[in-house]
């Protein structure tokens, strides 16, 4: 653990350390500095193709290091930054930011809302690149312990700043086109939020819609394993496929525990309950890690309704690629 000082120094000579934001701790570095964007890659373990994003202290911070904004840019930062929600803009040809995206034409953007973070960005005074601070493939850390248990042997230090307020990564927007706003990878923040924002400020135009199919490869870290805990965790349709003869752990909502008589060689993790959504995602990925925790044989994930909300579908989606068929 270090404190801010500590932390801002460690940054500034080209170190990365783990920062807090309100979605999930990221492991940052100076996202203009190469050697720093390098020692992300290598701390995480993570594939050269898949471009960071770069968090920024305030909307004007952001305009020199893109190439276009779209006409609805101020309406969609008023309403929503800092907060949980990134947005995907085109690059400069000739940009500081290169190493850090990976080989796009595009940077993915946000300012976050955590106040001992934006203050070391804001010290800097450059962009800080930050992917979520865990090893490639595995879940996003919500705690600076769990960072600490999985990347503090890799890293400069972890700036704690206590659990993070949402516990999922922030809601990815295209902003590329302008009329148009592409949900790249749904969060705390939906549609009917967005098109309420911009239609009060006169963009009733301006459609938002979350990626089908072939849009969805837009984000390259979006073909990888993630959010998996050591344990295979298989995804089964109904509480009734959790076999009785074999010792295992069943991540459950509270609702879905309740509706079936359980034998002892079955450890329930219960999620929480699916008429409190913060509250599950706050905690989703703690639970999903404490899987490993238990010394059973195998691990399932009963498929359940998370409902149509954006939290709803941004669990939904984080459970879905966390276990497998
Ligand atoms: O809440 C969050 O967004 C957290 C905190 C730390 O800010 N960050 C985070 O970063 O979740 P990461 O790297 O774990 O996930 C970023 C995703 C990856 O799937 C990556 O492929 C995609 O965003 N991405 C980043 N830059 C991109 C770009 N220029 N074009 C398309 N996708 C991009
Ligand atoms: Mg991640």
């Amino acid at each position: 653990m270090m404190g801010l000082k500590q932390a801002i120094d460690a940054l500034r000579r080209g170190e990365v350390v783990a920062l807090p934001t309100e979605t999930v701790y990221g492991l940052g570095g100076v996202a203009t500095k190469d050697a720093a964007v390098e020692r992300i890659f290598a701390a995480k373990g993570r594939p050269r193709d898949n471009p960071l994003i770069c968090h920024f202290f305030d909307a004007e911070h952001i305009l020199p290091f893109v190439k276009d904004v779209p006409p609805y840019w101020d309406a969609l930062l008023q309403a929503f930054s800092p907060g949980p929600v990134s947005y995907r803009l085109p690059l400069p040809q000739e940009s500081t930011l290169r190493p850090a995206v990976a080989g796009q034409s595009t940077v993915v953007c946000r300012i976050p809302n955590q106040p001992l973070c934006l203050e070391v960005i804001r010290q800097l005074q450059q962009p800080i690149a930050a992917p979520s601070a865990n090893t490639s493939g595995r879940v996003s850390p919500t705690t600076a312990e769990m960072v600490e248990v999985d990347l503090g042997h890799r890293i400069a230090g972890v700036l704690d700043g206590g659990p993070c307020l949402y516990g999922l990564e922030s809601t990815i927007l295209d902003c590329c086109e302008s009329s148009r706003i592409t949900i790249l990878r749904p969060g705390a923040v939906g549609p009917d939020e967005i098109v309420a924002a911009l239609k009060q400020a006169g963009f009733s135009n301006v459609s938002v819609s979350y990626a089908e199919g072939t849009q969805q490869a837009v984000v390259p870290g979006s073909k990888y394993r993630h959010y998996a805990p050591e344990q295979t965790l298989l995804r089964v349709p109904s509480v009734h496929d959790v076999p009785d003869d074999v010792s295992c752990a069943v991540l459950v909502s509270q609702e879905s525990w309740a509706a079936r008589a359980w034998p002892d060689s079955v450890v329930p993790v219960i999620l929480g309950s699916r008429s409190d959504l913060p509250a599950v995602a706050r905690e989703l990925y703690q639970h999903i890690k404490s899987l490993d925790e238990h010394h059973v044989d195998a691990a399932y994930y009963v498929e359940e309704e998370w409902g149509d909300s954006s939290l709803g579908r941004a669990i939904a989606n984080r459970l879905n690629r966390a276990s497998e068929l």
